[in-house]
């Protein structure tokens, strides 16, 4: 069996994977009540998390370390207070154990999973906390066709949700408050395939101000950027000539995108998929089993060598070398 371990940022996860299945996922998350995230409390609470989320993982199950063949752990890219945490704790047992340790891309990871779902050769619209890209699949590596020019759309929300003081993470309580809002203007930015993020924040941050209603501005907040990132997947689409769009990360857990993805899609007569919210937000799960993947394909750093592994916190998902493919 291969245990996964995330900890890139808010959520310090331990899966479990064997013969492409995920047997166990449990993870325990950083949030806040007001404010956003501190990289340095992030990483304290992983700390505090690691020994008991292990045994519960485990337990779960009903294994000991002794079955654990390897540990593949997300070192890049993420806060580097949280990767060094994680890749501390990894590099740890895995002597303990004397096993191997498989490191592999947090962004990656939230790809791969996709093929629980069933596509095939989507393209992905890549929609979590720091990044926001729409990537596809082309001859060895997942290239990217557009992305955000400034900052990552669950970030941009979390923001948001900063600024009216609801706490971290903000996108579960602006998709609530948004269902009680009415539709505002507000500027829409997308060139080509790119998005655009920061002019939209201060929008709303002026309307705040002058005591705009907060339900009308997070629903419009939801219909201007996530139509946003449907322009661009679509485009995308007719590019590629490819059937298939597949969401990953956490914000793809929002209702109100899933539906434009799945009309758009319909409109297009391509397929939509998205894997269950356990799957998109952080998770082990999903480490480990893109970890076995790697790991079955040879790609691991052994045992003896992993005093030489180190975290990687900017690494681009089209740096990384696809050759599991
Ligand atoms: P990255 O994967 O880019 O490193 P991350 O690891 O921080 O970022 P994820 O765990 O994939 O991100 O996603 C967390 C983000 O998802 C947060 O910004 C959070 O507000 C957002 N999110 C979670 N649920 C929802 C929802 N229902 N609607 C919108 N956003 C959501
Ligand atoms: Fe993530």
């Amino acid at each position: 069996m291969i245990v996964g371990i995330e900890s890139t940022a808010h959520t310090f996860g331990i899966g479990i994977a064997d013969k492409g299945k995920i047997l166990c996922n449990i993870k325990d998350s950083y949030t806040t009540e007001s404010g956003g995230i501190i990289p340095m409390e992030a990483a304290a609470h992983h700390k505090e998390a690691a020994d008991e989320v292990w045994k519960k993982a485990l337990g779960e199950i009903g294994i000991g370390e002794k079955d654990i063949k390897a540990i593949a752990i997300s070192n890049a890219p993420g806060l580097p207070p949280c990767l060094k945490e994680g890749l501390n704790f990894a590099k740890k047992k895995a002597k303990k154990l004397e096993i191997p340790v498989i490191p592999v891309n947090h962004c990656i990871a939230h790809l791969e999973i996709g093929r629980l779902t069933g596509a095939k050769d989507p393209v992905l619209l890549y929609a979590s906390g720091a990044n926001t890209q729409i990537i596809a699949y082309a001859s060895g590596k997942y290239r990217v066709f557009g992305e955000t020019l400034d900052i990552g759309i669950g970030n941009f929300i979390d923001n948001f949700a900063r600024l009216i003081g609801i706490g971290f993470p903000g996108g579960p309580k602006v998709q609530k408050l948004a269902e009680k809002g009415e539709y505002i203007e507000l500027p829409y930015s997308i060139k080509g395939m790119d998005v655009a993020f920061s002019g939209l924040l201060t929008n709303l941050k002026q309307k705040y101000e002058k005591e705009f209603k907060i339900e009308d501005l997070a629903y419009s907040l939801q219909e201007t950027a996530f139509v946003m990132l449907v322009e661009a997947s679509e485009r995308a689409l007719a590019h590629t000539g490819k059937k298939e769009l597949l969401l990953g990360g956490g914000v793809a857990c929002n209702k109100r995108l899933q539906e434009m993805c799945k009309i758009m899609c319909k409109e297009r007569n391509c397929k939509f998929f998205v894997p269950e919210n356990q799957f998109l937000l952080d998770n082990g799960g999903m480490i480990a089993y893109l970890g076995e993947i790697m790991w079955k394909k040879g790609i691991y750093v052994k045992n003896k060598e992993i005093d030489n592994l180190d975290i990687n916190p900017r690494q681009r998902t089209d740096e990384v070398e696809v050759s599991w493919k």
